[in-house]
């Protein structure tokens, strides 16, 4: 089995300077897709459950199912992340379900929308580092927010990382790795007009800390793909995502996991819409979520070679629980 902590993907790919794509699952087609594309680039993933998606899932059958792939491949680094954890209490759930990382979103109050106070955000973070380093567990956490809101994840209101702010925040709380706002948002809305992120400010969170930089929001929504969405009866005009160029730009500035459901989200809609577009007779769910689960593939084949993770699956050696506990023990 080839679990691994985010601590210790990040750490590497920070080393090495490439970034790792941390995909967002619900279901078997998606979870399948992730790992014939990390299967594909032998690279090492990150694979990470939104509350909603454990809520949906009813907790077990999701966590069974990124278990299983990890089962069957073995020769992956994989990583179980809990995205935007709202709560301690969220975070047991997760950790008692088997994952071997987690976010806790200090950055909102447990509502997910409603932006919160640093001393808030450093008390809960720092009760969730306790708890989840004590079981070798890494923690991600946010400082700053994000724009756009999506099914209660975001405040709406955009406030870019204080670089300041962020050095003390990773001084007292003891995070794996710090997720930071610099422009970008959740979902397919994410600039009205051009791009624009504030690298000026990713540049100084780098100079100042010394653990891997998270990058939420960070799918691309590809013209392409919006355009055949709404060629088969789709409605999402004026959707605009992150340029791979400019990820490519955060990667090398220091941002280590990249973000990405949106654009899945994207790839399994166009592809079910073209089998009811063309084929309407057709009605056995195989026919269309085999080729969500093939366009998935083909798309995160893509991000992986982008993002610079492809061959790097050989430069882990997978460690026990026990031992990522010691980790956290020693260090
Ligand atoms: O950050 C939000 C992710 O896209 C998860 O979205 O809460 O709708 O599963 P969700
Ligand atoms: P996107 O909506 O840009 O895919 O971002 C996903 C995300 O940040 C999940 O935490
Ligand atoms: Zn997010």
């Amino acid at each position: 089995m080839a679990l691994v902590s985010t601590k210790q993907i990040l750490e590497e790919a920070k080393k090495k300077g490439y970034g790792v794509g941390a995909y967002n699952v619900n279901n078997m087609e998606q979870m399948q897709a992730i790992m014939a594309a990390a299967k594909e680039t032998q690279s090492p993933v990150i694979i990470q459950a939104s509350r909603g998606a454990l809520k949906y899932s009813n907790f077990t059958y999701l966590s069974y199912l990124m278990k299983a792939a990890i089962v069957e491949n073995p020769d992956i680094p994989v990583a179980m992340h809990l995205d935007h954890g709202n709560s301690l209490e969220s975070i047991v759930k997760a950790i008692n379900l088997g994952f071997s990382s987690v976010m806790i979103d200090g950055s909102l109050l447990e509502d997910g929308k409603t932006s919160s106070t640093y001393d808030y955000n450093v008390k809960v973070t720092s009760s969730v580092v306790e708890y989840a380093h004590a079981r070798g567990v890494s923690v991600e956490a946010e400082i700053g927010t994000l724009g756009g809101i999506e099914d209660g994840v975001g405040s709406g209101k955009m406030h870019l990382t204080d670089p300041k702010e962020a050095e003390r925040f990773v001084s007292e709380t003891g995070i794996d790795s710090l997720a930071i706002a610099i422009g970008t948002s959740h979902g397919a809305y994410k600039f009205k007009g051009s791009v624009n992120l504030a690298f000026d400010v990713l540049k100084e969170i780098r100079s100042l800390i010394d653990i891997p930089i998270v990058l939420h929001g960070a799918s691309s929504v590809p013209k392409e793909l919006t355009d055949e969405l709404n060629k088969y009866g789709g409605k999402m005009p004026g959707a605009k995502g992150v340029p791979i160029s400019s990820l490519q730009e955060a990667i090398k500035l220091g941002v280590s996991k990249i973000n990405v459901d949106t654009d899945g989200r994207l790839a399994i809609t166009v592809a079910i819409r073209k089998v009811f577009t063309e084929t309407p007779e057709k009605f056995d769910p195989r026919d269309y979520l085999g080729p969500a689960r093939t366009a998935l593939t083909n798309l995160i084949i893509k991000k992986m070679r982008d993002f610079g993770t492809s061959w790097h699956a050989k430069d882990y050696c997978p460690i026990s629980l026990e031992d990522m506990k010691k980790q956290y023990v020693l260090n």
